[in-house]
């Protein structure tokens, strides 16, 4: 795996929805060989709080104009610093980091499931499936509220199918995204994938709903982070192989490995 570490200038760094930032970096490496699935590790401070740097999916490239986006929502110290660099600072980057989704081939459809900001890395699988297929991409977009749907006109615009679920049913269907899932996978007799991103509660559906059916699924986990490397164990989950390294040996993992605790 090359590892690049690179100075990243902040283009923008916007409030796309409440506590939700998008951020635009001019990341030269990093746009050219990153990969759907895998993630940037952030030194957001040159200062030592917060110490340890921060993981954040690559949510979209732009390799022609050298760009990077990651789109994050602000829960704690690191990413209430993020959201304040404003365009012309720079942020210390290692990345990409991680394996990413594996595209099968023969597969009849990808059903990609978002919940909440694990919409993050899914964006960039859908666009890159898009470019590759055409078609064939369902996007199903979990959120609390209508004011954090996002990408729901975009996606339909590249030719994915959209639908939208929240919590409180101010759009879509009124209930846990893994609903539609269910719903789709009813309708739908081909050879589906599932790509899924999000809350533990959801994967672990998610991953119920798949291996009832028998369908492939790939789960990309969020784990604390301290080297991003490989060499601390400090973001560890079971498998059914061991013990295994979100930061290297994931995030994304087959879902029929994963053991929920
Ligand atoms: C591979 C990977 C990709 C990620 N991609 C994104 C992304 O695209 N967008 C995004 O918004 N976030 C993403 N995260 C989560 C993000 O790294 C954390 O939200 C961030 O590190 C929090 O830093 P903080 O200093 O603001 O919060 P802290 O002050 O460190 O913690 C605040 C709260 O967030 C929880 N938290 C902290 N780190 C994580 C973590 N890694 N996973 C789950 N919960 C955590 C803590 O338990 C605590 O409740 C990703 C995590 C991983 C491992
Ligand atoms: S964060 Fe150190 S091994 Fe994964």
């Amino acid at each position: 795996m090359k590892v690049v570490q690179e100075e990243g200038k902040v283009l923008s760094n916007l409030e796309v929805a409440t506590s939700i930032f998008l951020l635009d970096l001019r990341l030269p490496q990093a746009a050219k060989i990153a990969q759907p699935g895998q993630f940037l590790h952030l030194r957001i401070s040159p200062l030592c709080d917060p110490l340890l740097r921060r993981p954040f999916s690559i949510h979209r490239t732009k390799p022609e104009k050298a760009e990077v986006s990651i789109l994050y929502q602000v829960v704690g110290r690191g990413t209430e610093l993020l959201s304040q660099k404003r365009p012309e600072e720079s942020l210390d980057c290692l990345g990409p980091l991680g394996r990413g989704f594996t595209i099968p081939k023969g597969a009849g459809q990808f059903i990609l499931v978002a919940g909440g900001i694990g919409i993050a890395p899914l964006i960039f699988l859908a666009e890159s499936l898009l470019q590759k297929k055409g078609k064939g991409v369902v996007f199903l977009i979990g959120a609390t509220s209508e004011n954090y749907v996002l990408y729901k006109k975009e996606l339909r615009c590249w030719g994915a199918t959209v639908e939208v679920a929240t919590d409180d049913g101010s759009e879509g269907h009124r209930g846990p995204v893994t609903d539609l899932l269910m719903q789709r996978l009813d309708r739908f007799a081909g050879n589906p994938q599932i790509f899924a991103c999000g809350p533990e509660g959801m994967l672990q559906k998610v991953t119920q709903i798949a291996l009832q059916r028998g369908i492939p699924c790939q789960l990309s986990l969020e784990q604390r982070m301290a080297c991003g490397l490989g060499a601390c164990l400090g973001c560890v989950v079971n498998t059914r192989s061991g013990y295994r390294r979100v930061c290297v040996d994931g995030p994304v993992f087959p879902a029929s490995e994963v053991i929920f605790e």
